[in-house]
């Protein structure tokens, strides 16, 4: 079958990307607003950009393709955020923080989370996800009804028994979660790790 976009509606083109562009990580993101209130929201069109700097990038739409989602209003308006990793035992949680609250929500007591202090910004931490990224705005562009959020990555907050001896975080114990289409995700286990080392040049 040869699909062609120009035929699909928004929603079936955007179908077809979810499902095809997968799995994909998960940037669950805590962050404050200008008045104090606490925020968290999980984005996977979310994508690491470079090393050095160390830069990620997520975008972020509109709700009811009209104001800037809270994460977005939040990132732009305090320059801060907290990347927070989704393993398997925190689906249910995740889940919850992805309702359209209202913004006076705080969405910490919503999914029963517990904030924690980061140590440069001013955004929280999810204290029970094992990795915590702090982040700092780097600059936000604009494309259609989307904010494309470049942030710049300042700390890391690792469980100790996490980090491997070669400086990786050990991915066979961690039970990181990924999206597919629609409602489905999935989650690395033990069994589906393999290992392939790059051929010698020829
Ligand atoms: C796993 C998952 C991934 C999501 N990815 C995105 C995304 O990449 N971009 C986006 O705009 N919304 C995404 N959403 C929807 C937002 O999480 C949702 O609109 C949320 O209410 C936004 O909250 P906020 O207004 O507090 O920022 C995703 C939802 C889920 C459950």
């Amino acid at each position: 079958m040869v699909v062609d976009v120009k035929n699909l509606s928004e929603d079936q083109i955007y179908k077809l990307m979810i499902s095809t562009i997968a799995p994909r990580p998960i940037a669950w993101i805590s962050t404050v607003s200008k008045e104090g209130i606490y925020n968290i929201a999980p984005f996977s069109f979310y994508m690491g950009i470079s090393s050095s700097p160390p830069l990620i990038a997520v975008s972020i739409g509109k709700k009811d393709n009209e104001r800037k989602k809270d994460t977005w209003k939040n990132i732009e308006e305090t320059g801060e955020f907290v990347i927070n990793v989704v393993t398997y035992d925190l689906v249910e949680k995740m889940n919850i923080t992805a309702v359209a609250f209202d913004e006076k929500i705080d969405e910490f007591k919503e999914a029963e989370l517990t904030p924690v202090p980061s140590d440069i910004v001013k955004a929280p931490r999810i204290k029970e996800s094992p990795i915590n990224i702090e982040c700092r705005k780097y600059m936000i562009i604009e494309i259609a009804d989307m904010g494309l959020i470049f942030g710049e990555i300042l700390k890391y907050h690792i469980d100790d028994n996490l980090l491997n001896e070669k400086g990786y975080v050990d991915n066979k114990k961690l039970k990181i979660v990924g999206r597919l289409g629609g409602a489905d995700y999935c989650y690395v286990s033990l069994e589906n790790i393999f290992t392939l080392k790059r051929p010698d040049k020829r």
